[in-house]
C-alpha cells in the first residue's frame, strides 16, 4: 500500500532532511512550510500520517491537528515540538494527537515513531474497509423485494431497527431470516458493536451453557483458561438466536433468565455478569404448536414474541422472483467473470415453480445455471429437470381442466338445444338444480 505523509515544518533544513529520510523509506511525502499551505493540503488530499511542528507561521500546529482530525479522523498526527513548548504538546495529545516528539531529535527516532503510527493507520483503514464490506454484504440494500409482502416487511424492519425490542423472525427455511436479523442490527444504533449468531440447533446440548455464558479457569477439567461466552461477546451489540425452536427445554430455562434480567453466571464463577444485548431470534418452526406440544416453554415464547416479523414464502410473492433472478445472476457473473443471462421464458418457468427451499433454492439454481452456462443464454431447457417438470405437470393439469370445462359447455348447449331452450327440462336431464344450470350458463357465457 502506498502511504503518503504530510510534513509541516518551517525550518527548511529540517523539513528537507525529514522529507528525504521518509522518501527513502518508500513513502510519498508532501512537505509544506506554513500553516495555510498545510490546511489547504488537508482540504485537498488524503494522508496516512501528518507530522507537524507546533509553532508555525500562518496557523498553529493545534489548528492543523484539529483540521486533520476533522477531515481524516483515522489519520494519526505526530506533533514536533521545540523544547519549551511541551505544554502545547500535552494539550495536543489530550486533543487526539497520536504522539509528540521533542526537538532536536535524530532521524531514526522520528522514523520509528512514524512507522508505528503508519502501521496503526494501515490496520485502522483495513478495519474500516472490512466493516464497510460486511455492511455491504449484510446491509439493508441487499434484501431484494418489490412485492407488497416484502415492502411491508421492510417498513417494519425500519421501525424495529430503531428500538431495542426483542424480535422474533418467523419463516420457512431459506426465506431470509438470517439476512433480516443482520439488517436489523446494521440499521440499529448498535451497528458498530458485534452481532453474534448462536445456532441453537447445532450446539451440542452439553456445551450450550459454556458457549453462551463462558467459563472461568478450572470450571471443569480441561478449562485451562477463562473463556467468554457468546453473550459476553455480544455486549453492546446484538445476539442472534438462530433456530431457537430447536433449543432443548433445559436451556430454554437458562435463556429465559438472561432475557428477563440480562444477566447470567459464567460456569465456575461466583459472580453474576450483566450485559447490554439486543435479542433477535429466528425459527422455521411453528412455535405456538411447539408450545402446545410442550416442547417449547410458553413463557419463553411470550418473551421472544415481542415484535414478530413474518417472512412470506417465495411462492406467495412470485413478483419478486424475476428481480431476484436478475440480481443473483449479476452477482454470480461478477464472481465468475461471466456474462450469462436468463431468457424471458426461463424466468417465466422459474416464476411458475413453487420453490419449497425459497430464496436459498433460487440462489443455488442460479449459481448452478451461471456456472454451467456455455453460450451466455440460459433457457428453460438449461434449468434443473425438477423445475421444468413441475411446470409441464402444471400445464397438463391446466389443460385437463380446460378440456373438462369445454366438454361441459358443449354438453349443456346440446341439451338446451334438445329442450328448445327450456331450462327446467334441461336441468332435469342434466341432473342438476335450476340454480346450478343458471350458474353454468353464466360461467360458460352460453347464449342461445
Ligand atoms: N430478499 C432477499 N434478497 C436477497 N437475498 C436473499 C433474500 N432472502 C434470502 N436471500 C438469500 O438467500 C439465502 C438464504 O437466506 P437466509 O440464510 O437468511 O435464510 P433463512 O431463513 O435463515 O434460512 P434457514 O431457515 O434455512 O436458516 C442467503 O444467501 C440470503 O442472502
Ligand atoms: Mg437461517
Amino acid at each position: 500500500m502506498n502511504q503518503s505523509i504530510l510534513i509541516v515544518e518551517d525550518e527548511k533544513i529540517l523539513r528537507i532532511s525529514l522529507a528525504d529520510a521518509l522518501k527513502s523509506e518508500g513513502y510519498t511525502v508532501y512537505a509544506v512550510e506554513n500553516g495555510e499551505a498545510a490546511l489547504q493540503a488537508l482540504e485537498d488530499g488524503d494522508f496516512s500520517l501528518v507530522l507537524t511542528d507546533i509553532r508555525l507561521p500562518g496557523a498553529s500546529g493545534m489548528d492543523i491537528l484539529k483540521k486533520s482530525l476533522k477531515e481524516q479522523p483515522a489519520t494519526p498526527v505526530i506533533m514536533m515540538t521545540a523544547y519549551g513548548s511541551i505544554n502545547d504538546a500535552v494539550e495536543a495529545m489530550r486533543y487526539g494527537a497520536f504522539d509528540y516528539i521533542t526537538k532536536p531529535f535524530d532521524l531514526d527516532e522520528i522514523l520509528e515513531t512514524a512507522k508505528k503510527a503508519l502501521d496503526i493507520e494501515a490496520i485502522t483503514q483495513e478495519n474500516i474497509r472490512l466493516k464497510q464490506e460486511i455492511r455491504r454484504y449484510y446491509g439493508a440494500p441487499n434484501i431484494i423485494g418489490e412485492s407488497k409482502a416484502m415492502q411491508s416487511v421492510f417498513a417494519l424492519l425500519e421501525k424495529v431497527s430503531r428500538t431495542d425490542s426483542t424480535v422474533l423472525i418467523l419463516g420457512e427455511s431459506g426465506t431470509g431470516k438470517e439476512m433480516v436479523a443482520s439488517t436489523i442490527h446494521f440499521q440499529s444504533p448498535r451497528k458498530d458493536k458485534p452481532i453474534i449468531r448462536v445456532n441453537c440447533a447445532a450446539l451440542p446440548e452439553n456445551l450450550i451453557e459454556s458457549e453462551l455464558f463462558g467459563y472461568e479457569k478450572g470450571a471443569f477439567s480441561g478449562a485451562a483458561g477463562r473463556k467468554p461466552g457468546r453473550f459476553d461477546l455480544a455486549d453492546g451489540g446484538t445476539i442472534f438466536l438462530d433456530e431457537i425452536g430447536d433449543l432443548p427445554l433445559l436451556t430454554q430455562t437458562k435463556i429465559l433468565r438472561v432475557l428477563e434480567e440480562r444477566s447470567f453466571e459464567r460456569l465456575g464463577a461466583t459472580t453474576t455478569v450483566t450485559v447490554d444485548v439486543r435479542i433477535i431470534a429466528a425459527t422455521n418452526k411453528d412455535l405456538e404448536k411447539e408450545v402446545k406440544k410442550g416442547t417449547f416453554r410458553e413463557d419463553l415464547y411470550y418473551r421472544l414474541n415481542v415484535i414478530p416479523v413474518l417472512l412470506p414464502p417465495l411462492r406467495r410473492r412470485k413478483e419478486d422472483i424475476a428481480l431476484l433472478v436478475h440480481s443473483f445472476t449479476r452477482r454470480f457473473n461478477d464472481q465468475m467473470g461471466t456474462s450469462a443471462s436468463f431468457t424471458p421464458e426461463a424466468v417465466e418457468t422459474l416464476t411458475s415453480y413453487s420453490f419449497p427451499g425459497n430464496v436459498r433454492e433460487l440462489l443455488n439454481v442460479i449459481e448452478r445455471c451461471v456456472a454451467l452456462n456455455t453460450d451466455n443464454l440460459i433457457r428453460p431447457a438449461d434449468l434443473p429437470a425438477h423445475i421444468t417438470k413441475d411446470k409441464k405437470a402444471k400445464t397438463v393439469l391446466a389443460s385437463l381442466h380446460d378440456i373438462t370445462s369445454e366438454a361441459e359447455k358443449d354438453h349443456i348447449i346440446s341439451i338446451l338445444r334438445l329442450t328448445k331452450g327450456n331450462r327446467t327440462q334441461a336441468a332435469e336431464i342434466l341432473g342438476v338444480s335450476r340454480k346450478t344450470l343458471w350458474e353454468k350458463i353464466n360461467l360458460h357465457k352460453i347464449d342461445l
